[in-house]
């Protein structure tokens, strides 16, 4: 996933981080994990804090099972992907410094009528519910997280779109005094993100404001990001500030970066390896196990119809 954009003087792509390298540190920090998680837990501790707080834990939705355990918090908190503060996987302290509240998202576009609204006063207009679902990483390692939110469906009704708009591009915050990776002007900040409105609508896509039974942490996105179960990762967007409504396709933050890598549709195939790996199998998170990959990550009841006759298309990175 670590893809530079090159100055002259700058190594090139092959000599980045190889993948074998990836994995061995993700065994070394399964090891530490333990410590690795007491480290981060004060940070953790101080979401209790947070105004929306009492709205946790919400009632689990029973329809949306597991074939495997949910991966431990704290293997999930200190094990992340959230360049804005670091390209290492041990951002959750970094994190920390992105003030969550008060919190706005503009939703503007190709709408009736264009609004920003207070995160605090989303989550009163939503129910929010809890769903466990299995989060598969383009990098081929997977968790299982309790996330809460409500369905994304939700947003896109109290948006109301025109008919002629056919995309949801989602931004994350862009603030480079608070995030450092964001003073990196050659990276195409902020992350950008984008769906179908078929996708956006659909039953499994799900914004999520908690996970665990409480507010989202820092490290996750707070206080509001995406989970579409059935897409690599990098498609679930963190810390989002702007929705918007578009006819155009947007181009995501890593399709920008490296088109033949990372494609706008994404969607998880075991059959169908990364230019430089395979994508048969994932590390499950935390415990060094390996299982076999899933078309959709499992999900193809509900969303192989959406991609029915586009035989045309890189569906699958
Ligand atoms: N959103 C933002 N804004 N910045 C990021 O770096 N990383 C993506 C996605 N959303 C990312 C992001 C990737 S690659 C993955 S795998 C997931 O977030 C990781 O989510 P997690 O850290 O909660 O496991």
């Amino acid at each position: 996933m670590f893809v530079k954009k090159r100055r002259g003087w700058e190594l090139p792509e092959q000599d980045a981080t190889a993948e074998p390298l990836f994995f061995n540190r993700r065994a070394v920090m399964a090891g530490t994990g333990a410590i690795a998680g007491t480290a981060f837990l004060p940070g953790l501790a101080r979401a209790a804090a947070d105004p929306t707080a009492s709205l946790y834990p919400a009632a689990r939705n029973s329809h949306y099972t597991l074939d495997r355990p949910i991966t431990p918090e704290a293997d999930n908190t200190n094990y992340n992907n959230f360049y804005e503060f670091g390209f290492s996987k041990r951002v959750a302290s970094a994190a920390e410094a992105l003030p969550t509240h008060p919190w706005t998202i503009k939703v503007d576009g190709l709408v009736e009528k264009p609004f920003e609204i207070a995160f605090e006063d989303l989550v009163k207009r939503v129910t929010l519910e809890e769903r466990l679902y299995r989060h598969r990483c383009v990098e081929a390692w997977s968790m299982a997280v309790p996330w809460t939110g409500f369905p994304m469906r939700a947003l896109v009704e109290m948006a109301k779109p025109l008919g002629s708009a056919k995309y949801v591009v989602m931004k994350t915050f862009l603030d480079p005094k608070i995030a450092p990776a964001q003073k990196q002007t050659w990276y195409p900040w902020p992350y950008t993100e984008g769906l179908t409105i078929a996708e956006a609508t659909n039953d499994l896509a799900f914004i999520v404001t908690g996970a665990y039974g409480k507010p989202l942490p820092k490290v996750m996105g707070a206080p509001i990001r995406l989970a579409t179960p059935w897409k690599y990762g990098f498609k679930s967007i963190k810390s989002i500030v702007a929705v918007s409504f578009s006819e155009k396709r947007p181009v995501s933050y890593w399709e920008s970066l490296q088109s033949s890598e990372y494609g706008f549709w994404a969607n998880v195939n075991p059959e169908v390896p990364h230019p430089r790996w395979s994508q048969a199998r994932e590390e499950i998170l935390g415990t060094g196990d390996y299982r076999p990959t899933l078309i959709y990550n499992g999900y193809g009841e509900y969303v192989a119809d959406l991609y029915k006759g586009m035989d045309g298309e890189k569906l699958f990175m």
